[in-house]
């Protein structure tokens, strides 16, 4: 099943339930919005989760394309990606946390003819403010699926303040063999679907008040189930990233970890200019300008003749289309080409003015203001050029 049918599947399920499908947005958040990027499927959703009716009514489900930062150093492992889909589906004050898990294994097993045996659930153990999720733990337990209580992660927020509450995790045995241990005991069971009941706000003082209704918010990694569902090792071996490992190997031979990281970080910049965003010196201009550095960081390593100029198109256009972006993939790659010169140019400046011998020894707090205001040299440069 590859990812397209793996979504198309989720979206008709949850439709035949009543539920209507909303139009994901885009990876910037409303004016307004304290967060950088779109972190999940339920961050455009968050005003109607704390009341506000939905134009379509209270059953939703949606495709959103995210971008977590907050994973970076995760990225190269089997399940982390900087940018990826999230499928997710809303209950705004209608159905509870115990429905949604009833039909999350029916879609599992049934239609997605997941082998009920590679199931295991968690659910929130509660704590001195807040109660056990019994109501779910009895779904588990009847629908015959081994159950974990854990706390501190079972507890979903987005952040310090603001819509929260206990969630149910479901997780797919992804080892060779049957099942041992349990999701806190052996890492190779994979979170694959988070049910939260969300049913809580927390204030800037760290209280905890009840939201006017209690919702059902679930999200569901697309690219992370898709290599589950396809038998494959990571995300970087599903359907997805077909085209990137066809050519990207065959342009720049690179080990398997560096192969990983250039793959999700281009393939995250295209996706973050396919919005509009630009290579800048703060805010989504600098995460952007970041992951671009942090790719040509790892290309040049090996050979510093490497460059953005010889990126197939194709990739780009490829990448564009899966996330239904319509900017001009020439631009895109203009865009691209124009900040690996840039970065170049800072990197020469920066070896020039980093020989000097005022900088060979250990540098002050004021040596790296003066490099960053003077040279615009900023500060993972700099460790990074001392390390070449
Ligand atoms: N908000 C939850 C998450 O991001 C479920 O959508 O995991």
């Amino acid at each position: 099943m590859d990812t397209e049918q793996l979504a198309r599947t989720f979206i008709e399920y949850f439709e035949e339930r009543g539920h209507r499908r909303i139009t994901g947005s885009t990876l910037l958040p409303p004016p307004g919005d304290p967060v950088l990027f779109t972190t999940s499927g339920m961050h455009p959703l968050t005003p109607y989760l704390e009341g506000r009716p939905h134009p379509l009514g209270s059953r939703l489900v949606n495709r959103q394309r995210c971008l977590r930062t907050t994973d970076l150093d995760e990225v190269g492992d089997a399940t982390h990606l900087t940018v990826f889909e999230m499928l997710g589906s809303w209950s705004l004050g209608d159905y509870e946390g115990p429905q949604s898990l009833e039909w999350g294994y029916g879609l599992l097993t049934e239609g997605l003819g997941i082998d009920p045996g590679l199931l295991h659930a968690t659910v929130y153990a509660g704590d001195e403010h807040t109660e056990r999720d019994t109501a779910s733990l009895r779904v588990w337990e009847h629908l015959g699926v081994p159950v974990e209580p854990t706390a501190e992660d079972n507890w979903w927020s987005n952040g310090p303040v603001g819509p929260c509450g206990p969630d149910s995790e479901i997780f797919l045995w992804s080892g060779e063999g049957p099942p041992v241990s349990t999701p806190t005991g052996d890492d190779r069971w994979v979170e694959i679907w988070n049910h939260v009941t969300m049913s809580h706000r927390r204030l800037d003082d760290g209280s905890l008040v009840p939201l006017p209704q209690r919702n059902v918010d679930t999200g569901l990694g697309l690219e992370r189930l898709a290599s589950l569902l396809q038998g494959r090792r990571s995300v970087f071996e599903c359907d997805v990233f077909d085209p990137w490992r066809r050519l990207v190997p065959a342009l720049w031979p690179l080990d398997e970890p560096s192969l990983r990281l250039v793959c999700d970080h281009l393939r995250s910049a295209v996706v973050i200019l396919g919005d509009g965003v630009r290579p800048a010196a703060s805010g989504r201009g600098y995460v952007l300008r970041r992951l671009l550095r942090r790719a040509l960081t790892v290309l040049r390593r090996d050979d510093p003749s490497r460059t953005l100029d010889d990126l197939p198109p194709e990739l780009v256009r490829h990448t564009l289309d899966r996330f239904r972006q319509d900017a001009d993939p020439g631009e895109v790659l203009r865009v691209l080409t124009g900040e690996e010169s840039r970065f170049v140019r800072l990197l020469e400046r920066g070896r020039q003015v980093l020989a000097r011998p005022r900088f060979r020894g250990p540098l002050t707090e004021e040596d790296l203001h003066y490099l960053h205001d003077t040279h615009g040299l900023p500060r993972d440069l700099i460790t990074s050029l001392r390390e070449e």
